[in-house]
């Protein structure tokens, strides 16, 4: 299985579709009625578990009592948002204006930077190659940072003025605060706090960033910013929009929509932290509706394993009362099912499950 050089179709950028004014979206885009979302107007006020980060440098109750929140958000909902955890909030808003500069700049200098189905890096407006697929209402930048091999700042844009600057001290403030995640994660598991980091391959980690852009939709109830999909990397840091709301999580077969606080960055648990955690801890599914009125940006940043490294549960995670439910795996040949297929729920990760 590998990936093919080119998109199977030509591509069109969804964000020109939407600047045309046309009043109806292409058939292309037209979800199956039982992926539409139904939007219940606002009666739940549920929301994934908000988490002051700061605790964790409090006394030895509070760092315990902050360790017991993150641990019961991990088990229950693979979600949760965290405050006070030390990335700068002016580099938070930058970040997100440069990338919405770039966004509103001339297709001409987005186009230079196409992306192909090979490596995904770029500018990008789909996911998966499957000819005829329905397609998601947005456009994305793919790029990497670590590990410094495929660091290509030709890659990343070189406008706005200062971008790669902003995305570099970004992505450095990202990787540490996902080693301090990493940690507590690990210690709450029963492993030594750098356990999970050493299955990840230690140093030698791997880090992304995709920028989400969702332009304004006419019919935003016909179709999804981006599909239901469980993220196939280890963890994912997530810098919402600061205006609208759009990521609903799910639990329990409702969908539950995000509500971001001011400057929180939300926390998902990927399959690979499934996968070693012999499912202690669940990559759990999420999407993204779009709205007629405001377009919204979000930047995704992971944190992956090493790709060539085999990810199986930790062994003190299993006993004969729970056997390793997955087969090693390497990250690189597992991301290649999203790669070719797109997003598709949680089928990967449950499929690998192996009966026994
Ligand atoms: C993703 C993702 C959510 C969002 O990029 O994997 O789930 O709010 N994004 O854009
Ligand atoms: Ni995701």
């Amino acid at each position: 299985m590998s990936t093919p050089k080119d998109w199977p179709e030509p591509i069109i950028r969804v964000q020109s579709l939407s600047d045309s004014g046309l009043p109806e979206i292409p058939d292309r885009y037209v979800k199956p009625p039982t992926e539409r979302p139904v939007t219940i107007p606002d009666s739940n006020d549920v929301n994934i578990p908000l988490i002051d980060l700061g605790g964790m440098l409090g006394d030895d109750n509070t760092r315990a009592a902050t360790l017991d929140q993150i641990s019961d958000a991990c088990r229950n909902w693979g979600f949760f948002q965290v405050v006070n955890h030390g990335v700068s909030h002016d580099l938070m808003d930058n970040m997100r204006e440069k990338w919405r500069q770039f966004f509103h700049s001339p297709m001409e200098l987005k186009q230079s930077y196409a992306n192909s189905p090979k490596t995904y890096e770029g500018y990008g407006s789909r996911l998966g190659v499957e000819k005829g697929a329905i397609l998601d209402w947005s456009d994305y930048y793919f790029l990497h940072y670590l590990p410094s091999k495929l660091k290509d700042h030709n890659k990343w844009p070189v406008l706005p003025d200062s971008c790669r600057e902003v995305i570099e001290e970004y992505a450095d403030q990202l990787v540490k605060l996902s080693g301090r995640l990493m940690k507590i994660l690990s210690i709450n598991l029963g492993l030594g706090e750098d356990h999970l980091q050493n299955a990840f391959g230690g140093e030698d980690i791997g880090a992304c960033l995709r920028v989400n852009f969702y332009p304004k939709c006419p019919q935003p109830d016909l179709t999804l910013g981006l599909s239901s999909h469980s993220d196939p990397g280890g963890m994912t840091l997530l810098l919402p929009d600061n205006n609208v709301v759009g990521l609903q999580v799910r639990r329990n077969d409702k969908w539950i929509t995000v509500k971001p606080a001011p400057h929180a960055f939300i926390i998902n648990i990927g399959d690979q932290i499934q996968v070693l955690s012999n499912a202690a801890y669940k990559s759990v599914e999420h999407r993204v509706i779009v709205n007629s009125a405001k377009e919204r940006v979000s930047l995704a940043f992971f944190y992956n394993p090493k790709s060539d490294l085999l990810i199986e549960p930790v062994k003190e995670l299993v006993t004969p009362e729970k056997p390793a439910l997955y087969p090693p795996m390497t990250f690189d040949e597992y991301r290649l099912f999203i790669r070719l297929r797109g997003p598709r729920g949680k089928s990967q990760v449950e499929s690998l499950k192996s009966p026994r």
